[in-house]
C-alpha cells in the first residue's frame, strides 16, 4: 500500500528528462507518491485517464488552505515553488471567486476578440522574420531568445497596454522567480520588480485609460462593487502577462525542433493537402508539451482514485504530469511515442489541462504558434 510518507520515487526540478521520467513514472504505477524539490511530497501520474479524473473531480481544490502541510508550517516560506502557488488568483481559487475572477477577463479571451487578434500576431512575427532576412549566412540564430520568447511577450503586453522598457524589466524578474538556479538575494529583488512593475502601470494607467485589459480591470476595481479586490487586481495582472509567455514560447521551440527532427513530418505538413500548421502545433502539444508538469490540486477529502487502488488523504496535493502524459499508450496507443501531425486524437492531450482551471488563454496561445 503506497502513502506519501513512503516516496517511490523524486521528481528531477530542472526537467532533464521529461519523457524518461514520465515512463519511469508509468512503470512505478498510475498514481505514485513522489518527493518534489525541497523534500515536498506529493503524488504524481503521468497517466492520461488519471489526469483527467484529477482535473475534473469536483472534490479537488487549488486552494492552498486545502494542504494539510503547508497549513501545518511544515513547508519553508523560501520554497521555490511557494509563489506560484500562493498567487491570489483565480489560478489558486475554487467557486465562487475561481468563477468570479475568471469571469471579469474572459471577455478578453473570446475567440472573436482571439480572431481580432490575429493581423496584429501575423504583423509582430513578420518583424521578428524580418531580422533574420539581414543576417549573414552562416550566423547562428538563437530560435529561443530572437523568435518564440519575443512573440509572445510583444502580443500579451500589448494586451495590457505595457510599453517596451517595462515590459523588458518585468520579463527578466519573472524569469528569475521561475529559476530554481536564482539567488535569494536576486529572488528578493525581482518580487519587488515585479510588484513595483505593476504598480507603476496600475498607477499610469489610473491616469490615462487605454483601450486594454489594464484599464479594463482598474475600472472593475474601482467601482468598488466587491468584484475585484486590490491585490486580486495585480495578481490577476500578473498571472496573464506571464502564464502564456513562458508556455507559448516552449511550444514554439518544441515544434519547430519536431519539424526539424522529422523532415518528412516537415514535407507533408507543409503539402497543399497536408495536415497543415494547426495540426503540427496539436500533435508537439501531445508529443512535447510545453508544460511538464501542473502543480497541486488538494484532496477536500478522501478520494479513491478510479482504476489505481489509490486513496489520496484529506489535505494531500497532487500534480499531473502532463508533458508526460500526451504518450501515455493506453490512450495513444502503440504509436505514441511517434510525432504524427496526421493523428486523429492529438487534441485530446492535456498540455492545457481540463475542467475549471482550463487554460483560457489556449485560443491565443495556439494561434501564436500556428503563425510562428
Ligand atoms: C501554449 C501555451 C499555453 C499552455 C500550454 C498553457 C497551459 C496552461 C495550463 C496547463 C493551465 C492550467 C493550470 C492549472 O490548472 O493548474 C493554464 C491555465 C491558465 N492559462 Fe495557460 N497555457 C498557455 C498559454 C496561455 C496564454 C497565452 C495565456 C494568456 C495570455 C494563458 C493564461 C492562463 C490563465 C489565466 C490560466 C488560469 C486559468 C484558471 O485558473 O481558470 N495561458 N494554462
Amino acid at each position: 500500500m503506497m502513502d506519501l510518507a513512503h516516496p517511490v520515487t523524486s521528481l528531477d526540478p530542472y526537467a532533464t528528462d521529461i519523457q524518461g521520467e514520465g515512463r519511469r513514472l508509468r512503470e512505478l504505477g498510475r498514481l505514485v507518491p513522489v518527493e518534489l524539490i525541497g523534500s515536498v511530497r506529493a503524488w504524481a501520474t503521468a497517466h492520461h485517464t488519471v489526469g483527467e479524473t484529477i482535473f475534473t473531480h469536483p472534490d479537488f481544490r487549488k486552494d492552498p488552505a486545502n494542504w494539510a502541510a503547508y497549513q501545518n508550517g511544515e513547508i519553508p516560506p523560501d520554497w521555490p515553488v511557494l509563489r506560484l502557488i500562493l498567487i491570489d488568483s483565480m489560478l489558486n481559487r475554487d467557486d465562487p471567486h475561481h468563477g468570479r475572477l475568471r469571469s471579469l477577463v474572459s471577455k478578453a479571451f473570446t475567440p472573436r476578440r482571439i480572431e481580432s487578434l490575429r493581423p496584429r500576431i501575423q504583423e509582430v512575427t513578420n518583424e521578428l522574420l524580418h531580422r533574420f532576412t539581414v543576417t549573414a549566412p552562416g550566423q547562428v540564430i538563437d530560435l529561443r531568445a530572437e523568435y518564440a520568447f519575443p512573440l509572445p511577450m510583444q502580443v500579451i503586453c500589448e494586451m495590457f497596454g505595457l510599453d517596451h522598457d517595462r515590459r523588458v524589466r518585468l520579463a527578466a524578474d519573472y524569469s528569475a522567480l521561475h529559476d530554481s538556479r536564482t539567488t535569494s538575494a536576486r529572488l528578493q529583488e525581482a518580487n519587488c520588480g515585479v510588484e513595483d512593475g505593476i504598480r507603476e502601470l496600475i498607477d499610469k494607467k489610473r491616469q490615462n485609460p487605454t483601450d486594454d485589459l489594464t484599464s479594463d480591470l482598474i475600472s472593475t476595481h474601482d467601482q468598488h462593487d466587491g468584484r475585484l479586490s486590490s491585490r486580486e487586481l495585480s495578481e490577476t495582472m500578473v498571472l496573464i502577462l506571464f502564464a502564456g509567455h513562458e508556455t507559448t514560447q516552449n511550444l514554439i521551440t518544441n515544434a519547430a525542433r519536431e519539424l526539424i527532427e522529422h523532415p518528412y513530418q516537415l514535407a507533408v505538413v507543409r503539402a497543399a493537402s497536408g495536415p497543415g500548421w494547426p495540426k503540427a502545433v496539436e500533435e508537439t502539444l501531445r508529443r512535447t508539451g510545453p508544460v511538464n508538469t501542473v502543480m497541486f490540486r488538494y484532496a477536500s477529502t478522501d478520494i479513491l482514485i478510479p482504476g489505481t487502488g489509490v486513496t489520496v488523504r484529506r489535505g494531500e496535493p497532487v500534480v499531473v504530469c502532463v508533458g508526460a502524459t500526451g504518450r501515455d499508450p493506453e490512450r495513444f496507443g502503440e504509436t505514441a511515442e511517434v510525432f504524427d501531425p496526421s493523428r486523429s486524437n492529438a487534441g485530446q492531450h492535456l498540455s492545457f489541462a481540463r475542467g475549471a482551471h482550463y487554460c483560457i488563454g489556449a485560443p491565443l496561445g495556439r494561434m501564436m504558434a500556428t503563425t510562428a
